[in-house]
């Protein structure tokens, strides 16, 4: 029987690392957000894995909310366009946005985010990032909140996919290469 692990070269962030890292981000926000209506807005579907961990560190009133965009398809390159296939169900006036989301690469996904809901008159609109590629960067974005700064690998793991494939591992791996070259 063929193991989807078998696809991993190497454990790049096991899951103690990540829960200890999610623990001092939630931490971090509860102190940075005490007093203020804070609402986060994950992007789907690779922010849900750190959404749901990350919200249980939280210690302070917080909601939530969900955004799909459209990214990478099956490949690994990112087209550098960005469709919106669902906007919040929440008006965000008077808020403290946070959004959260798995891993920063070009920016491009982000960089159009914050533009798109910049009308909407929130009171901010900060980004929590698990991962950061900065190498690939191509786009500036500045995330408030960045759990690790990677190499410029392919990953997979915690929310990360590869053609919908791998976002279940508890932990983020590099992905041989044989499987997408
Ligand atoms: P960006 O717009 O180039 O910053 O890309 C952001 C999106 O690309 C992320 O939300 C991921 O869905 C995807 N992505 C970027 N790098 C990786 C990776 O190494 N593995 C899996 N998905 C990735
Ligand atoms: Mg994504």
């Amino acid at each position: 029987m063929s193991d989807m692990s078998d696809d991993i070269k190497e454990i790049l962030i096991n899951k103690s690392e990540i829960r200890k890292k999610v623990k001092q981000i939630g931490k971090k926000i509860s102190k940075d957000y005490e007093g203020k209506e804070l609402m986060l807005v994950g992007i789907l579907k690779g922010s849900v894995p750190f959404m749901a961990d990350l919200l249980r560190e939280i210690t302070i009133p917080c909601s939530m909310d969900f955004m799909a965009v459209s990214s990478y398809g099956s490949s690994t390159k990112s087209s550098g366009v960005v469709r919106i296939l669902k906007d919040l169900d929440f008006e965000i006036e008077d808020k403290y946005i946070l959004i959260v989301e798995d891993i920063i690469d070009s920016g491009t996904t982000l960089s159009y985010l914050i533009e798109y809901l910049k009308g909407r008159k929130a009171k901010s609109i900060e980004i929590a990032c698990l991962l950061n590629k900065p190498e690939r960067r191509k786009v500036k974005v500045e995330a408030k909140y960045i759990g690790f700064e990677v190499p410029d690998y392919f990953l997979v793991g915690y929310g990360l996919d590869y053609a919908e494939k791998y976002r279940n591992f508890p932990y983020i791996g590099i992905l041989k290469e044989e499987i997408y070259k």
